[in-house]
């Protein structure tokens, strides 16, 4: 069996253990694997296929990043390159993959990615490519799955940020509003936002009405309270768009967010007074070494896709159900992000606190 590995999306903490695990358990299988480089890049446009054994893959799982490399702009079936006039052109190239893939060899591809490359991974399965994935991605939004790798090291990464603020913005009678990254679902922000005792917590799942959120503000103050702690998700929106919202169209096919903490700010001082500062966290966040806990889930990810190969059981991608590694079909992952249930234990712990949601 020959297995090629890519790594696709933006990074996230844990890449490097899940490719350690693959490498690992498809060697005491008899097997070989192969890395693709920056995703399928090394298919496609160079020649990026370099081999992977023990030596390889020795002393990587604690390393953030991934030993591949990645890019979120090389999507097969909406290949961007330039013609030549420098114009960008947009192709289908996932036939060419496909080629490229048989022409070296491979018996499996273990894809490790997002959203977006769960859809490249599910359209390359339906074109006959034998595909297991495993879920990543620093903002927890996979569905069919509890947990992904990078998520625990990116809202640990956050809380050690907000605690720091606190001091500062205690000393300066400050409000300080921190933009963390969520596109869609506002799980890193909840999470480190209720561990770092933040006041105020928006997310991209709560609308958020900008008079809440200085009402919260200003009972602080009147109870003696001089500094507040404001956390937002980069997809949070205000409820009736009062704020304009600055969007970038990124290079590609993704629109970049950003700007959140900036217009929140900037409100919050027009309407209470309080001076304002702002922090954006941005990619502190994908990087640094994985937690424990990312660890574990990554290599056990990793060991369960060649376990899920070894079965044949192809189109799937692996996942956390309580304490068991499952594996999903692709059609009941793709097109469906997991986000923060406005019911949840979590939510409700932090309106019990006292803190505001935006609403
Ligand atoms: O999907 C993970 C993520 O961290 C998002 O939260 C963020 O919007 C995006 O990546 C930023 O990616 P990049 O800067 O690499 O384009």
């Amino acid at each position: 069996m020959r297995i090629a590995i890519s790594t696709g999306g933006g990074d996230a903490p844990g890449l490097n253990a899940v490719i350690r695990a693959v490498v690992l358990s498809a060697y005491h299988r008899g097997w070989k694997s192969y890395g693709i480089q920056r995703g399928y890049e090394g298919l496609l446009s160079f020649n990026g296929v370099v081999p992977l054994g023990p030596a390889e893959v020795r002393g990587i799982t604690h390393l953030g990043g991934t030993i591949l490399g990645t890019t979120n702009r090389g999507n097969p079936f909406r290949y961007i390159s330039r013609d030549d006039q420098g114009e960008a052109i947009e192709r289908d190239r996932s036939d060419d993959l496909v080629a490229a893939f048989q022409a070296s060899g491979f018996d499996a591809l273990v894809s490790i990615g997002g959203d977006g490359s769960l859809q490249i991974s599910h359209d390359l399965w339906r074109k006959g490519l034998p595909v297991v994935c495993v879920p990543k991605t620093i903002d927890n939004d996979v569905s069919s799955t509890q947990r992904t790798f990078g998520f625990d090291t990116a809202v640990s990464t956050a809380t050690e940020a907000i605690d720091k603020l606190h001091s500062t913005a205690e000393s300066h009678d400050r409000v300080i509003v921190v933009e963390l990254m969520g596109r869609y679902a506002g799980w890193i922000a909840l999470y480190s936002g209720l561990s770092g005792s933040a006041d105020v917590i928006l997310l991209p799942e709560i609308p958020f009405d900008i008079e809440k959120v200085c009402g919260k503000i200003r009972s602080r103050e009147e109870a003696g309270r001089h500094f507040s702690i404001v956390v937002a998700a980069e997809g949070a929106r205000p409820k009736d768009g009062a704020i304009e919202l600055l969007e970038r169209r990124g290079v590609g096919t993704v629109d970049r967010l950003g700007g959140i903490a900036s217009k929140v700010a900037r409100a919050i001082e027009v309407h209470t007074g309080k001076e304002t500062r702002t922090l954006v966290l941005g990619h502190l966040q994908r990087g640094g070494s994985p937690t424990t806990y990312d660890r574990l889930l990554a290599l056990r990810f990793g060991a369960a896709a060649v376990r899920a190969i070894a079965e044949g059981a192809f189109g799937t991608m692996v996942g956390l159900n309580g304490q068991d590694i499952t594996r999903i079909p692709l059609e009941n992952v793709v097109g469906r992000a997991k986000f923060v249930p406005l019911d949840c234990d979590t939510i409700r712990t932090a309106r019990d606190l006292g803190i505001c949601l935006g609403d």
